[in-house]
């Protein structure tokens, strides 16, 4: 049988690693990003790409039908795409909000709705795992829009995962700290501000996504069969322990 993967922000740092461990574990991956240059850039002319927006309602569906039409059923849904914000509530102006809102929330629920609906027409079982983040568990200063798109996001996983778990659909979400990829090149871009960053987990350093993209693969396999609806941190101990203070 083939297994099909379609994986989202693909032409990101997440995205890349995750194309490279889900092709070592045997899936066909069809890379989709809002622009073909960037996919190809990031993974070679051969690579096959879908150009849309997953962030709207028709992008999504065009996504899964492109897939389907040129490949066929995609059983399994990695979505990358997303944004990070570092910005305080009071100098988050409503444009940012809404592009963080649009880039995370949006994408999830329209891309994760679209792969459902194929997949039940279809009738045929899946699994899917979104991007969280740390700051959706716990409070982090100057985060407000992207902590509120990420709750968003993992209530969605939760709520979806209950749903279509009787037409074994699993959903599940992993929610990484900071990760070396271009989306903090620049809060980690010097050796401070990357030493600073490094220091706040009670593991000291920086996510790599190529840990990250292991247990994704891993959510999306047979291994994890009988487990939905949970979210996974890869957080170096952040948003569950307080180290001893010393
Ligand atoms: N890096 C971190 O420290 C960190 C920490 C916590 C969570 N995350 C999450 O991890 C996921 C992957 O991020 P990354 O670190 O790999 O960042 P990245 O390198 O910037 O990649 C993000 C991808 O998302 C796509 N994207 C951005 N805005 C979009 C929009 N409005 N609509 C549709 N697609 C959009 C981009 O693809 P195109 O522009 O090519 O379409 C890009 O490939 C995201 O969900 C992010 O929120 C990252």
């Amino acid at each position: 049988m083939t297994t099909i993967a379609l994986l989202t922000g693909a032409s990101g740092g997440l995205g890349h690693a995750l194309a490279a461990e889900l092709r070592r574990e045997g899936w066909t991956v069809i890379l989709v990003g809002r622009d073909l240059e960037r996919l190809r850039a990031a993974h070679g002319s051969d690579a096959p790409c879908i150009e849309t927006d997953v962030s709207t309602p028709e992008g999504a569906r065009v996504a899964v039908a492109q897939c389907q039409r040129a490949i066929g059923l995609p059983t399994a849904l990695a979505h990358c795409a997303g944004t990070t914000l570092l910005a305080p509530l009071h100098r988050t102006t409503p444009e940012l909000y809404r592009n963080c809102l649009t880039a995370n929330l949006d994408s999830a629920f329209f891309m994760l709705g679209a792969f459902v609906d194929a997949l039940r027409e279809a009738r045929q079982p899946g699994a899917a795992v979104v991007v969280s983040s740390v700051v959706a568990r716990i409070g982090v200063a100057n985060h407000e829009a992207i902590a509120a798109a990420k709750a968003g996001v993992e209530g969605l996983v939760r709520s979806a995962a209950a749903t279509y778990a009787p037409a074994r659909i699993r959903i599940n979400a992993v929610a990484p700290g900071i990760m070396d990829t271009p989306a903090v090149a620049r809060i980690i871009g010097n050796e401070v501000s990357r030493a600073g960053a490094a220091r706040q987990y009670p593991l000291p350093g920086i996510g790599d996504p190529a840990d990250l993209a292991r247990l994704m693969a891993w959510l999306l396999s047979d291994r994890a069969g009988w487990i939905t609806g949970q979210v996974w941190a890869m957080d170096g101990g952040f948003s569950s322990i307080r180290p001893l203070v010393r």
